[in-house]
């Protein structure tokens, strides 16, 4: 087994980041090497996303270009993992033949088994089950270098918003043991990781018989040599007071928190099954403010939503002025078929959806500016992560509040957090001048 090469391209969201790095630890047991150059591996796998239409385009775009390396190498294997594997099984067996593995979100255990066992070419593995009780909790991730460690929480999705495909890709909700979490931030930490992000489709509704979402954070929060920990994604109605406590207790646990609205019409959050209103979230929002005033907050939107009339779509602008979001993450609607959305009547035209998208993204645009330009002459704190694309005379790291920001090298290192004096914000970045040596301080004085 000993030139056994694999490669893994990861779509989507953190948590498949996350599980491709399962996946690669459970390649390497078996012997497999990584490889980034995708013609010499003889193992690829495609860890898949089907949250909205454009994702899955991507996916069969890409299988579409690999099929030349199957022809050109019988033996090399292609598997197609995640959301989509899950969902697409029957169209992926049907029009793509040269894909010999298809495994769902909880099947990745059975990985060495399935590649140890194989004389030869191999007959089509499929692989969709869904489980209740998969964690995955023996397995631990190889993670490349880097500064933040992703950490799954827990698995599944048991809201099910009606526009959401993810309740039926990752099935139901189950959260990982306390201690075996802390294990896995202490392991992180000693691999000189120095950021955490706890990874989980509704984090907030993590429950264990050792202890709720805020009881593990606390816990995490005290691991020695965690210099920040951010989390992502909580929902809004499970958004608890304990949790913005624990938050304000400790140093380390960073101001900023994802809070996914949606809409901004009571009316459309309803057919949603959000299960809160505009008035619940702006008081959320407001409380927020009020027991962190420097928590960034951030959001995600769905335009388009089936049904959504020109009123909805501006109490959706109306709710981006008045909760005044650091940034958003914003989406036209993309019906999933299966989901509850996708049968309702009145689909929204593409063309009134793209307009609405662009028009909420100027906004948007607008709102972030104003935020960061509030920033200019405060100090942040910034952890230094990498080299600026631009130029390597600059470092760029982000704020506690999760900002790109840029600034001049000294002699600081990655990992570093450092105060940072705000001196411009442009776009979505801010600019900074280092203040960690007397002659900066004196100048920005
Ligand atoms: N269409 C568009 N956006 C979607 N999201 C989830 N499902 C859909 C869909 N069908 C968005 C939501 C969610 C984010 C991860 O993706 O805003 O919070
Ligand atoms: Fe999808 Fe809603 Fe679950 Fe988020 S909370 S994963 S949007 S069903």
């Amino acid at each position: 087994m000993n030139n056994n090469k694999y490669y893994i391209e990861t779509y989507g969201c953190q948590m498949n980041v996350y599980d491709s790095e399962l996946v690669a630890s459970q390649l390497q047991k078996t012997g497999y090497t990584k490889t980034n150059d995708i013609e010499t591996a003889n193992l690829i796998f495609l860890n898949t996303c089907a949250i909205r239409e454009k994702a899955q385009e991507t996916v069969h775009n890409r299988l579409n270009s690999l099929e030349y390396l199957k022809k050109r190498n019988p033996n090399l294997l292609i598997g197609v993992l995640g959301c989509m594997a899950q969902n697409l099984k029957d169209d992926l067996l049907l029009n793509k033949p040269y894909v010999d593995i298809i495994l769902g979100p909880d099947s990745y255990r059975r990985i060495p088994e399935i590649i140890q066992n194989r004389i030869g070419p191999l007959d089509n593995v499929v692989d969709t089950k869904l489980s209740k009780y998969e964690i995955y909790d023996d397995l631990f991730p190889s993670r490349n270098e880097g500064v933040n460690a992703w950490i799954s929480i827990m698995r599944g999705c048991d809201k099910f918003c009606t526009f959401c495909i993810v309740p039926f890709t990752r099935g139901r909700e189950r959260s990982r043991p306390v201690n075996s979490i802390v294990n896995e931030v202490k392991d992180a930490v000693k691999n000189g990781f120095v950021e955490i992000t706890l990874l989980g489709q509704n984090v907030n509704s993590y429950t264990t018989p050792e202890g709720d979402f805020s009881d593990l954070l606390e816990e995490v929060a005290k691991v020695k040599g965690v210099k920040r920990i951010r989390y992502t994604s909580p929902h809004p109605r499970d958004f608890d007071d304990k949790l913005l406590d624990i938050m304000a207790k400790y140093d380390n646990i960073c101001n900023y928190i994802h809070l996914p609205l949606q809409a901004g019409s009571n009316s459309v959050l309803k057919r949603m099954n959000r299960t809160y209103n505009r008035e619940e979230f702006i008081d959320l929002v407001n409380k927020i403010r009020t027991v962190l005033p420097n928590c960034s907050i951030s959001t995600d939107i769905i335009v388009g939503f089936p049904g959504e009339s020109k009123e909805d779509f501006l109490e959706t602008l109306e709710m981006m002025k008045i909760n005044k979001f650091n940034f958003a993450y914003m989406f036209k609607y993309s019906s999933r078929p299966g989901t509850k959305a996708a049968e309702y009547d009145s689909q929204i035209d593409e063309d009134v959806k793209q307009k609405r998208l662009e028009e909420l993204i100027k906004l948007q645009s607008e709102i972030t500016l104003f935020q960061n330009k509030n920033k200019i002459g405060s100090i942040e704190y910034i952890m230094i992560e990498k080299e600026s694309k631009k130029s390597s005379d600059f470092w760029s790291g982000r704020t506690d509040g999760n900002t790109w920001t840029i600034i001049e090298k000294n002699d600081e290192k990655i990992k570093d957090v450092i105060p940072v004096l705000i001196t411009d914000a442009r776009g979505v970045t801010l600019f900074g001048k280092s203040l960690t040596n007397k002659e900066s301080i004196y100048e920005a004085n």
